[in-house]
């Protein structure tokens, strides 16, 4: 058989974005099979941090924030499977993830719907943190999510994908050029039967797409060194609407923060926000200063910022009206392809890879399908 005729068996599909949601899209079509899938991004995994690139700063921890919202609980839940199962002991990325205790608590009354994780249960009132109503406990995972995001994809190249770096100005360049438009050496690869757009804050000023509804939810985050944490702890403000959480790593890392301000675009950290994220950590979490120095003395925030290795902050891809999950159709080489859009996951981009995933490949199947 010809090289073009075995290329013809497959459906040439381009992922634009190789943050967590590109390249868990990019092995979701992949590991069905009948799929030459490349990955074209303008930053990739192993890259220095960059407020370009967002997954590199997430925490991050999957505690779903779907109240309310039955289609994002089952994306977060069916996420939690994929996770649950990779971060087992002997699991195949059980390095990337360190499964733990997580308490939640609320200065004001909330019901989570947090119930159906592993180990729920009601915080004892009279265990809940001072100026707090109401509390939730419960096992769930951290993700170290460089490390996670480097495991995908590697786990996308083993297995035959194909990597271009790429600053893609418009979708015609792919409609056009295929996986070729930005690497001249992929012989056979210039027909493009599908574009996924996986591209989070970038969807606002891709051409032919430039979402306005996509903006920066900027989070600022203080990495330390206290492999003496073993669990997770969060505080929900409803009076200045800021949470403060700490998630420790499986290698002993812990990320603090958090904020989450609209429309900031500032890209490198302010340090009177370190300072803020340092002393509410310190009043929820006073076990984060070393045992060592709590068994001499009182502590003091003080204390915390020897441990410091990085300041840093990310844009979340906020979305008015949420994840984009929908298809459209552009014009391509040899008529209509559809684009899959799957980008907008705001402050929840790691806990609802696999199910937003899922739904992006229904709907390149189905598209596919109405091709023909
Ligand atoms: C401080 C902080 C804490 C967080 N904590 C959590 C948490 O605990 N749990 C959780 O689930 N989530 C958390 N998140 C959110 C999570 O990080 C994001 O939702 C997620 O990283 C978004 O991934 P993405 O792949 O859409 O975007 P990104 O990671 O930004 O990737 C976008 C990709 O698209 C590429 N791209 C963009 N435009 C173009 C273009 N024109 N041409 C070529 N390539 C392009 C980029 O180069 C990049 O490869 C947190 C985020 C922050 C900032
Ligand atoms: C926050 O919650 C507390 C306790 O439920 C309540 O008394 C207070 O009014 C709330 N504040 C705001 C700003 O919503
Ligand atoms: C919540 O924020 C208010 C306003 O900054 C502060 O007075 C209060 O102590 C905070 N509550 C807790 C439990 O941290």
């Amino acid at each position: 058989m010809s090289a073009s005729a075995q290329e013809s068996q497959y459906k040439n599909v381009v992922v634009i974005g190789a943050g967590v949601i590109g390249l868990t899209t990019a092995l979701k079509i992949q590991e069905k099979g009948g799929y030459k899938v490349t990955v074209v991004a303008e930053t990739l995994p192993s890259d220095p941090k960059t407020v370009r690139y967002t997954s590199l700063w997430a925490g991050a921890h999957h505690v779903s924030h779907a109240e309310g919202d039955p289609k994002q609980q089952k994306i977060d839940q069916d996420t939690f499977k994929v996770m649950w199962e990779l971060s087992a002991p002997g699991g195949e990325a059980e390095q990337c993830f360190m499964r733990l205790p997580q308490e939640e608590y609320y200065v004001d009354h909330r019901d989570t719907q947090l119930n159906w994780m592993p180990d729920f249960k009601e915080i004892p009132k009279e265990s809940l943190k001072e100026g707090t109503h109401w509390g939730v406990q419960f096992t769930t995972f951290t993700i170290d999510t460089p490390r996670y995001v480097n495991y995908l994809l590697s786990r996308f190249i083993a297995r035959g994908g194909t990597v271009v770096r790429g600053s893609v100005q418009h979708l015609q360049q792919i409609a056009e050029g295929g996986p070729n438009a930005f690497s001249f050496n992929l012989a056979g690869r210039t027909v493009v039967d599908a574009i996924v757009v996986c591209a989070g804050i970038g969807a606002r000023s891709l051409g032919g797409v430039e979402d306005k509804d996509v903006y920066p939810l900027r989070g600022q985050v203080v990495l330390i060194r206290a492999p003496w944490i073993k669990f997770g702890r969060t505080i929900s403000n409803n009076t200045t609407g800021l949470w403060t959480y700490v998630i420790p790593r499986r290698s002993g890392d812990v990320i603090l923060g958090g904020t989450k301000l609209e429309d900031d675009w500032y890209p490198v950290a302010r340090p009177e926000t370190t300072t803020d994220i340092l002393e509410r950590v310190f009043a929820l979490c006073p076990e984060l200063v070393s045992p060592e120095i709590r068994a001499q003395r009182a502590p003091t925030v003080d204390d915390i910022r020897p441990l410091i290795i990085e300041e840093g902050c990310g844009f979340r891809p906020g979305r008015r009206g949420g994840i984009r999950l929908e298809t459209e159709w552009i014009e391509g080489k040899k008529g209509k392809i559809p684009v899959v859009h799957n980008y907008g996951h705001g402050g929840q981009g790691f806990q609802s890879s696999w199910g937003s995933a899922n739904i992006a490949f229904e709907l390149l199947e189905k598209a596919l399908a109405e091709q023909k």
